[in-house]
């Protein structure tokens, strides 16, 4: 079963073609970032122009290396949500017509679903369920609860920034270009975790919750003494990805001991992280969990893992419509539309 997919959720144009939602026969990623690089953020409608400008040529890229006509694709999946809604459309509209075109049915996949599937990708053994996913992106931070492949339900989440969102706005507090979390984790492993003690949000007792619009806060006050003006960067920065890591390991802490799960699942950009990686691993063999972690091509936005989400949610049992549409605002929970 070799399925084609296509993910325009936000700045990457990416598609894929992945057997047996598992074994990934291509995987391609236009990054957009020397088009937003000069905004110092993304621009929607600059996304979704370049989206326009380099879906078709990625789609026949993917099936090319993967040795795959669209013949002999048996289905098209695609992210149509949550996401900036100019970005998904591209994808959408592409994927209908590629389905109409050859035929072919159509899974609408929810793209936070599809980090959830991340971990599938190229490995020997999948994650046993029930597994406690740590989601943690440019746009999302969550703890999810997965039963199964088709009943995930959020446990924690931010009520604020993003993961990745704090580390990007503090990588330009610190100066640093975009985007800022690969180079902000750069520059933080010369410096010294310790040197400034950066505030932790605790959520009240039984919620596994985060917040780090605090934090941003906290760096940006600290900055502008004039003791942060001194201070030198790879410090500020090894200290505030100390606390980012530090929120996440205590929240996941704490779901794990609520409720036993056979395993932890790191995905989304911020999975990317080097500190966070090692901080997971070291929690995993403390308490003997095991943890998944995707190699780096995985963990942020990519075609394959929506592909491999595609088989394992239900099976293939249902075909979305070619009226399909994009939801920018789509809800964790809904599986099709
Ligand atoms: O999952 P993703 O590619 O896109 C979204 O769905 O948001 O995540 C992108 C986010 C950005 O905020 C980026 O700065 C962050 O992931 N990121 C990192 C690292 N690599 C990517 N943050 C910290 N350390 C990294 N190494
Ligand atoms: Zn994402």
């Amino acid at each position: 079963m070799r399925v084609l997919g296509i993910e325009t959720s936000c700045d990457d144009t990416a598609t894929a073609v992945v057997e047996s939602g598992r074994r990934v026969l291509s995987s391609v990623s236009t990054n957009q970032d020397e088009f937003h690089a000069k905004y110092g953020g993304i621009v929607p409608e600059v996304a979704s122009r370049q989206h326009v400008a380099l879906l078709s040529a990625a789609v026949e890229d993917a099936l090319a290396r993967a040795q795959t006509p669209l013949e002999s694709v048996d289905a098209i999946a695609v992210t149509y949500g949550p996401g900036l809604i100019g970005s998904l459309v591209v994808g959408v509209a592409s994927a209908k017509a590629l389905a109409f075109a050859t035929g072919k049915p159509l899974h609408a996949v929810n793209h936070l679903h599809g980090h959830v599937f991340a971990p599938f990708l190229d490995r020997e053994e999948d994650p046993p369920y029930p597994f406690l996913a740590l989601l943690v992106s440019g746009g999302h931070s969550q703890l999810v609860d997965v039963r199964s492949a088709d009943e995930m339900t959020i446990v924690g989440r931010t009520h604020d920034d993003a993961a990745g969102e704090a580390y990007d706005k503090t990588a330009r507090l610190l100066g640093l270009g975009f985007p800022g979390g690969p180079l902000l984790d750069k520059l933080a492993q010369q410096g010294d975790p310790q040197a400034y003690a950066f505030p932790r949000y605790r959520p009240a007792p039984g919620s596994f919750d985060l917040s780090f619009s605090g934090l941003k806060t906290a760096v940006r006050y600290f900055l502008e003494s004039p003791e942060g003006a001194e201070a030198p960067p790879e410090d500020v920065a090894a200290s505030f990805q100390a606390a980012v890591v530090d929120a996440l390991i205590s929240r996941v802490d704490a779901a794990m001991q609520a409720r036993p799960y056979r395993a932890l699942v790191l995905s989304g950009g911020v999975a990317a992280n080097s500190a966070l990686q090692r901080a997971v691993r070291e929690w995993s063999e403390r308490n003997n969990v095991p943890a998944f972690i995707p190699p780096p091509k995985y963990c942020t936005d990519n075609a394959a893992m929506i592909a491999a989400a595609a088989y394992h949610q239900r099976a293939f049992t249902r075909v979305d419509p070619l009226t399909l549409g994009a939801d920018p605002n789509l809800k964790f929970e809904l599986l099709s539309p």
